[in-house]
């Protein structure tokens, strides 16, 4: 009898214990739960990577290097440039268009100038994306025509295939986009495709250009 008590107790202790834990880990889970947005999903699950840090901290120079010390960290000679949310958070066409920079078009000579091109180039695209507008302007204020014709894109209208999935594997616009230009994310779709459907294709340079405003 003495032996039933005994073990009713214990079975019951543990039925004490299993209970504790089991209430335990669900207020812990609520707890870590509470804080987090629901609307958030990072369905990659990367971790938001640091940008634009010190020389000596950003995984290309050598940290030990004698010069790494007398470069100049990228957040203090952006500071002055035109903002944007992506790449490394400059808009460098918004930089060069307000005169914030002005780069050299040719090494050695300073007085080279760039010989820009005013031709918007339209690109019809299927379905509900707006259409692609590729401006020659921005792009020959520092690119020469042979940064791009012929290797990248013969010179004519339409006698390119360009898709998105070859963008992302870093051929046509994406030589340059996402490794040297601003990157490929869904806050710059509308960059590129910023034709809206349904307008005549006269109105793509009125678009550019209230764009640059
Ligand atoms: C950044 C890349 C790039 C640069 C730099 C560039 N182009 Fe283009 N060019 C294009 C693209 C893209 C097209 C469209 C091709 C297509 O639709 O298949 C194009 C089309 C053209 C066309 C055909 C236009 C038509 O209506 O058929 C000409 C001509 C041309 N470019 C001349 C030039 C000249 C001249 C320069 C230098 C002043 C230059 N391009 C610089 C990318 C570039
Ligand atoms: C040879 C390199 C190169 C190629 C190829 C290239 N781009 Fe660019 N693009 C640039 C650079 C450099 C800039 C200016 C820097 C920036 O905006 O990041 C730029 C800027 C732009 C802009 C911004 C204009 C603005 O007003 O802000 C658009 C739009 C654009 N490119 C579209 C395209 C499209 C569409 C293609 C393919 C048909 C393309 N680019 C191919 C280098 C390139
Ligand atoms: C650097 C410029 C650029 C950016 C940024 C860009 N696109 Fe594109 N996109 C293009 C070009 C050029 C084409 C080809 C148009 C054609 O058919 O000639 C294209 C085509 C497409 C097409 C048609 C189908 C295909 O694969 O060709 C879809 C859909 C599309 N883009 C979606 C997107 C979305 C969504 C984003 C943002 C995440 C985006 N694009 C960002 C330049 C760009």
């Amino acid at each position: 009898m003495r032996d039933i008590l005994q073990s009713l107790k214990f079975i019951t202790l543990l039925f004490v214990i299993a209970a504790a834990l089991l209430v335990a880990g669900v207020v812990q889970q609520a707890n870590a739960a509470e804080p987090k947005n629901p609307n958030t999903f990072n369905r990659l699950l990367t971790p938001k990577k640091p940008f634009n840090l010190p020389p000596a901290e950003d995984g290309y120079h050598d940290p030990e290097g004698e010069g790494v010390a007398y470069l100049q960290p990228p957040k203090e000679a952006f500071k002055d440039l035109v903002k944007s949310n992506v790449g490394n958070h400059v808009d460098w066409v918004k930089s060069l268009e307000t005169g914030k920079i002005n780069p050299r078009f040719d090494r050695l000579d300073p007085k080279a100038k760039p010989i820009v091109m005013d031709l918007n180039i339209v690109r019809e695209v299927k379905g509900s994306m707006p259409n692609v507008v590729y401006p020659h302007k921005q792009h020959t204020e520092w690119l020469d025509c042979s940064n791009c014709h012929p290797a990248i894109f013969i010179p004519q209208k339409g006698a390119n295939q360009i898709s998105m999935a070859a963008i992302l594997m870093g051929q046509k616009c994406g030589v340059c986009h996402g490794k040297v230009a601003f990157p490929i994310t869904a806050k710059t779709c509308r960059k590129c495709h910023s034709q809206p459907k349904g307008k005549k294709k006269g109105k793509a340079k009125k678009t550019a250009a209230k764009k640059q405003e």
